[in-house]
């Protein structure tokens, strides 16, 4: 696949290093040659907004810190910073701290250095959201993205398990979701990919040893990459229903995004196979939704809605509010009962069927059915049906058959049992259409040597056709061209086969077999049998292209799928004799546009031969009289293959 994307990176330094924060601050206070600082950090986290700033002069710190950052605090917070002539923010603290920060960089450009305490990346992103009158604005400007990061671990380990897992959720529901969002390219799904793997390590450590700093760093390193692949490729479903979710029901942001991801995921699995088996690698597992609600029961994650304070009646309202907002990015399309059940199931806390679990349900049918045939007293038949259930079952599943097409299946073949008579033989065709016929033929008639190729038989052949003397004339009343066929019938060894019987049979120049008339007439065919020296001769019309009967469901099938009913020109020829394999086939007219679109697929380039022209009053082999018509004239040495294959010690073995 050519690679071809608009990657933006973000330009900011990012500081990793558990117990190194106050360090990493002073260093950069020092490198920046900031003057005069304002650490912005909630009362409740003032202990380790000193401890990170021991090493530097704080000129101001700033502890009224909301949630959603009121534009009233953000203003108070703008005019503290003007007041001391800030020129470095430091935030200390989790996403409403950094956005404080953000909020004050928005209008006076200040730049921020962001100490996070928790999993929320706002940090690593240039989204910025203020509310006022409880409505909340956001947007995006380069000025809010911090211009370095400084990520402690242990500055997170105060963070409850709980509180923990719902945010390091949070960020694995964005690696996921930017794997389909709008801005999705390969640079922030690298990020995601790692992202989804550091938090599935990372969050089950935490839940078993909170204190284990290791495992915390590997948290802050998800959440980081999280936001980074989230700013770059956009909110994709996930984050839209989230959104929704959270504006109109005020439900709590991070659980509310563990609680909804599996089921995205789940929604949108299958239309993404490669993209799902990366986030299964990720996960740890084979299947991702498997995996997922694997990582969602070791976390005790939150599993429903309904616990988070949706109403069951807001469901068809949330339904339509999300649908209106579904990124057209989404890989699979979103129907209003697909929403309506997934927003059901997260609402109930139902687990999201995996593809595994759907996988090992299907395979459970087909063995189920494979059984079923095991007491079957021939031996070939149980074979044969065994395999043509397998391949049916693997058919429905590989193209995901929908009950409405299976139906739709019947109804074509029951229409091919209405139109079948006695003189109309409709499956026939559907299997030469589908190249059926001409595949048995091909698995029963091996190659053998040098041995003429054998091709369709085709509907039109007639028992007890008139017999013609060597040199005579086929075609009857049927109107054509004039075509001299000659040749030799010999074995294998290219001995000539004397009294070999030759059926042969054709349509006429206005494409029609004589049976297609309705009438007794009986033309374009005969049998004939070979000389002394197993030569033949006869008299035929010179083969003309024309369509296989389309006038019923095969015909609309072809023309469903874009496809001719034409056949190329051809003669047809049936040849038995004792001892020989007998020979269904035809001989095809070089040059005949046809050739490579004959609809029963049944051209072989070795019957393919030069039925040469000849201009009026060109002498005929037998010196019969065509007056002023042209005609023509065409070779066809037919070699037999044995009836048997000779063996390899024995000279025989198995019939072929
Ligand atoms: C034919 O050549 O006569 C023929 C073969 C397959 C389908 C219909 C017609
Ligand atoms: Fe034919």
């Amino acid at each position: 696949m050519p690679l071809a994307f608009d990657h933006h990176t973000l330009g900011q330094r990012v500081l990793f290093g558990t117990g190194r924060a106050a360090a990493h601050v002073a260093a950069e206070v020092r490198r920046v040659g900031a003057r005069s600082v304002m650490v912005i950090a909630g009362t409740s986290e003032r202990g380790q907004a000193d401890q990170v700033t021991a090493g530097i002069d704080v000129a101001v710190h700033y502890d009224d810190v909301v949630q959603h950052v009121p534009a009233d605090t953000a203003a108070k917070a703008r005019q503290v910073a003007a007041e001391h002539d800030v020129d470095l923010v430091i935030s200390v603290g989790g996403g409403s701290t950094t956005g404080l920060a953000k909020a004050v960089a928005l209008t006076t450009g200040l730049p921020i250095l962001a100490v996070p305490t928790t999993y929320a990346g706002s940090e690593a992103t240039a989204v910025w959201g203020l509310t006022e009158n409880a409505r909340k604005t956001t947007g995006t400007d380069d000025r809010v993205l911090p211009f370095t990061v400084v990520y402690d671990a242990e500055l997170t380990l105060s963070l409850p398990v709980d509180l923990s897992v719902a945010s390091g959720l949070n960020a694995l529901a964005h690696c996921v979701d930017s794997l389909w969002a709008p801005r999705a390219d390969p640079i922030n799904a690298a990020m995601a990919i790692e992202g989804i793997r550091t938090l599935a390590t990372g969050l089950p450590a935490v839940v078993g040893d909170p204190r284990d700093v290791e495992a915390r760093e590997q948290v802050l390193y998800g959440a980081y990459l999280s936001a980074v692949a989230f700013a770059s490729a956009g909110a994709g479903l996930h984050h839209k229903i989230c959104h929704v979710l959270g504006g109109a029901y005020n439900l709590p942001h991070a659980p509310t995004h563990a609680v909804v991801l599996p089921h995205v995921l789940a929604f949108n699995a299958a239309a993404v196979p490669d993209v799902t088996a990366r986030v299964a690698q990720a996960l740890g597992g084979t299947d991702a939704a498997e995996a997922l609600n694997r990582l969602y029961a070791r976390l005790g994650a939150p599993t429903a809605l309904k616990d988070l304070g949706l109403e069951e009646e807001s469901l068809d309202e949330a339904t339509d509010l999300v649908l209106a907002v579904v990124p057209p990015s989404n890989p699979r399309p979103v129907t209003r009962s697909d929403l309506r059940e997934l927003l059901r199931s997260a609402w109930a806390g139902s687990t999201p069927r995996g593809q595994e679990e759907q996988v090992r349900r299907e395979e459970e049918l087909t063995a189920t059915v494979l059984a079923s045939f095991r007491n079957a007293p021939d031996e070939r038949l149980k074979t044969v049906m065994s395999s043509l259930t397998a391949h049916l079952h693997a058919f429905i599943r590989e193209v995901r058959l929908t009950e409405d097409e299976w139906n739709a299946g019947i109804g074509f073949l029951t229409d091919v049992g209405h139109i079948t008579d006695a003189k109309r033989q409709e499956f026939i065709l559907l299997s030469d259409v589908l190249g059926a016929s001409m595949q048995t033929i091909t698995v029963n008639n091996e190659a053998y040597g040098d041995a003429t190729e054998a091709t369709v038989f085709g509907p039109f052949f007639v028992e007890d056709s008139p017999r013609v003397e060597l040199g005579g004339d086929i075609a009857g009343d049927a109107s054509g061209e004039p075509c001299w066929v000659d040749g030799t019938v010999t074995d294998a060894d290219r001995v000539p086969v004397p009294g070999v019987r030759i059926e042969v049979w054709e349509a006429d120049a206005d494409g029609f077999y004589d049976v297609q008339y309705g009438d007794d007439r009986v033309a374009g065919r005969a049998h004939l049998f070979t000389d002394d020296d197993g030569a033949y001769r006869f008299w035929c019309l010179t083969p003309t292209p024309y369509p296989i009967p389309h006038d019923g469901p095969v015909g609309q099938l072809l023309a469903a799928t874009g496809r001719s009913p034409m056949r190329a020109s051809h003669l047809h020829f049936m040849v038995t004799a004792p001892g020989q394999r007998p020979l269904v086939t035809h001989i095809f007219v070089r040059g005949d546009e046809l050739l490579d679109s004959d609809t029963v697929f049944g051209v072989r380039p070795s019957l393919v031969k030069d039925f040469t022209h000849q201009p009026p009053g060109t002498p005929t082999p037998d010196g019969r009289d065509l007056g002023t018509r042209p005609w023509s004239r065409a070779r066809f040495d037919i070699v037999l293959a044995p009836a048997v294959r000779p063996g390899p010690q024995s000279g025989a073995a198995g019939p072929l």
